[in-house]
Parts: structure tokens; sequence; C-alpha cells
């Protein structure tokens, strides 16, 4: 399966991505994951992207494609993947299309992660996160074993820089302005499932099984 996860900062994308990705054995591309990664190696890719991302704001069309690209050539990719994050403008969305043209494949589902504003502050800012693994939790919703350990590992959890309600504004303002339109983009090709990403952790679970089913 070819899938894309669209949806605002805190729906659950990351959240439900794991268990996704091992039901159905694809790989997990996220773009945010992998600017992070850059940004906390400081290479080449890394520098050019922390301004946009501490500000909230998106990174050029053009590093994200080519992350993309490059990332898709892995051999666990071949199989299926897990768009997360990625498309996130009406541009990315046309240069996957001729990425994928080219290796003649397409997009099975597009999930609509669809929330209301409101309850994503509280969601942004109760997350904590297992970096290694990109496991993720909540003070609240989901709270490790032991407080600021991962239940795994029993390595530190961290939270994430542009986590902060001032900074969610702006990722929602971007959400709003560029990235509604590629659910536009995708409904008109008739690929798009909506998810009612406000209920619990496992409802949403359920939803996504029965959708890929
Ligand atoms: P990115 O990392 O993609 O961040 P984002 O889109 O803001 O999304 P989040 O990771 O915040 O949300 P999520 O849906 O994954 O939430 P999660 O599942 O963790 O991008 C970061 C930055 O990188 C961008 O701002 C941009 O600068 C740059 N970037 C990345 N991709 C780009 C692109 N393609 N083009 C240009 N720039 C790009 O859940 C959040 C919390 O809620 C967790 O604590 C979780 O435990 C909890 N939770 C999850 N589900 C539920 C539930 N159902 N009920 C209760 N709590 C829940
Ligand atoms: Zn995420």
């Amino acid at each position: 399966k070819r899938l894309i996860l669209i949806g605002p900062p805190g729906s659950g994308k990351g959240t439900q991505s794991p268990i996704i990705k091992d039901e159905y054995c694809l790989c997990h591309l996220a773009t945010g994951d992998m600017l992070r990664a850059a940004v906390a190696a400081k290479t080449p890719l890394g520098i050019k992207a922390k301004e946009a991302m501490d500000k909230g704001e998106l990174v050029s069309d053009d590093l994200v494609v080519g992350i993309i690209d490059e990332a898709m050539k892995k051999p666990s990719c071949k199989k299926g993947f897990i768009l997360d994050g990625f498309p996130r403008t009406v541009g990315q969305a046309q240069k996957l299309d001729d990425m994928l043209e080219k290796q003649g494949v397409k997009i099975d589902k597009v999930l609509d992660f669809a929330i209301d504003d409101a309850v994503l502050e509280e969601r942004i800012t109760g997350r904590w996160i297992h970096p290694a693994s990109g496991r993720t939790y909540h003070t609240k919703f989901a709270p490790p074993k032991v407080p600021g350990l991962d239940d795994v590992t029993g390595e530190p959890l961290v939270q994430r820089k542009d986590d902060t309600a001032a900074v969610l504004k702006s990722r929602l303002d971007a959400f709003h302005k560029q990235t509604q339109p590629v659910i536009d983009y995708y409904s008109e090709k008739g690929i798009v499932a909506k998810l009612h990403a406000e209920k619990p952790q496992k409802e949403v679970t359920d939803e996504v099984k029965k959708v890929l089913s």
C-alpha cells in the first residue's frame, strides 16, 4: 500500500504511523522527523531548514522533495510506504506525482486527519517523544509508565522545540493556507478518506484499519 497522511499539527499522524507500518509492513517516511535529524546533525540540509522550522513555517519545496526522492529509493519502501507530513503544498503533490509516474506506481489512499483546531494546543504542549524510535507520549492522553522515560528503552523523552502555543499558531496557519488545498487536490482524484481524528487514539486506529481493509 502507498499511503499519504495529511492533518494539522497534533492530529495524530505520527502516533498512528508506527501502528499502520507494522500492520502492513510499510516504510514510514516523515519529512518532519528527517528534517529534525538533519538539524540535530547540522548537515547542510539541516542548516537550511532550521530557521523556517523554528518559526513554524514550511521549508522550501525543493528541499523536502529532494529528501523524499532519496528516501523512497530504500529497498524497504518498494513494497509500500506511509508519507507522514508530505506533500504539504500542491507543488509538492505535483512533484510526487511525477516521481511515482516514473516508477509506474500510484497512491492508494490519502488519510485526512480531520480535527478542530481548538483541541490541538493541549495535544501539542503535552507531547513528549523518544527521538530514536519516534514513539510519542502525552502527559494526559498517553503517559509513559515512568514519567520522562521511554517505555521500551528507558531512555529520556524530549519535547520538540516548535511545540509551543506561539509556534503552533504559525504551523496551523501554514496548514490552512498551504496544506488544505492538497486535500482538495486528492479529493478530485477520489482517494481521500476522512477520519475523526478528535476521537481517542484506539478509535482512530480502528477507523484507519477499516479504511485500509
Ligand atoms: P512535522 O514534524 O510534520 O510536524 P506537524 O505537521 O506540525 O505535525 P506533528 O508532528 O506536530 O503532528 P502529528 O499529527 O504527528 O501528531 P502526533 O501523532 O505526534 O513538521 C515539522 C516542521 O518541519 C514543519 O513545521 C515544517 O517547518 C517542516 N516540514 C516538515 N515536512 C515538511 C514539508 N513536506 N514541506 C515543508 N516543510 C516541512 O500527536 C500529537 C500528540 O497528541 C502526542 O502527544 C500524542 O500522544 C497525542 N495524541 C495523538 N493522537 C491522539 C488522540 N487520538 N487522542 C489524544 N491524544 C492523541
Ligand atoms: Zn508528526
